[in-house]
């Protein structure tokens, strides 16, 4: 949804998706049929102007993308925290100097639960971003209804994030 929104803004969507069927049931909801073109370990889904490409984001060349804009929702969080300076590396190489990043997360005591979602607390984000991004926490929620999972606190950071 989030796509289809930023593409009906005028934009040049790329998405960076594993899991071949995730990217088969996004376009079949679009109701669109995409060129399909492999590129390497990758393959390309192009509709109009929303690409994904499918396979590893971390064996994505720099090239493959070049983006001047970002937005992770629930990608990061994801991740086990052994593979976060990976994927900061990652989105690092595929972002042009200066291009803008949005990313969205959450935290909570580890040990109350199993991820994913994985808890990053926000002194993590900027740790692992600082020194080549300039990071601004532009909002912080408490997230009260998830504490039906258990979690004595709960909270979701929204961060920008520009490469330097
Ligand atoms: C929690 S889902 C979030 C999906 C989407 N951003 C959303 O908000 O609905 C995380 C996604 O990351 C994908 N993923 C995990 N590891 C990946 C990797 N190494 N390369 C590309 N995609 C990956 C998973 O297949 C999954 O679809």
């Amino acid at each position: 949804m989030d796509m289809h929104w930023l593409s009906d803004k005028g934009h040049t969507i790329t998405g960076i998706e594993l899991v071949e069927q995730a990217v088969h049931q996004f376009f079949d909801e679009a109701k669109t049929t995409p060129a399909i073109q492999q590129e390497g370990a990758h393959k390309r889904y192009t509709a109009g102007d929303l690409t994904i490409l499918q396979g590893d984001l971390f064996t994505l060349p720099a090239e493959a993308a070049s983006c001047e804009a970002w937005y992770d929702r629930a990608a990061m969080v994801a991740l086990p925290s052994t593979m976060r300076q990976a994927y900061v590396n990652q989105i690092h190489s595929l972002c042009t100097p200066g291009s803008v990043g949005l990313m969205i997360t959450f935290a909570y005591p580890q040990e109350q639960m199993q991820g994913p979602p994985f808890s990053l607390p926000d002194q993590e984000v900027s740790a692992l971003f600082a020194d080549r991004f300039q990071v601004t926490l532009l909002e912080t929620v408490q997230l009260e209804d998830e504490k039906q999972r258990g979690l004595s606190e709960l909270t979701s950071s929204v961060f920008k994030l520009v490469r330097i």
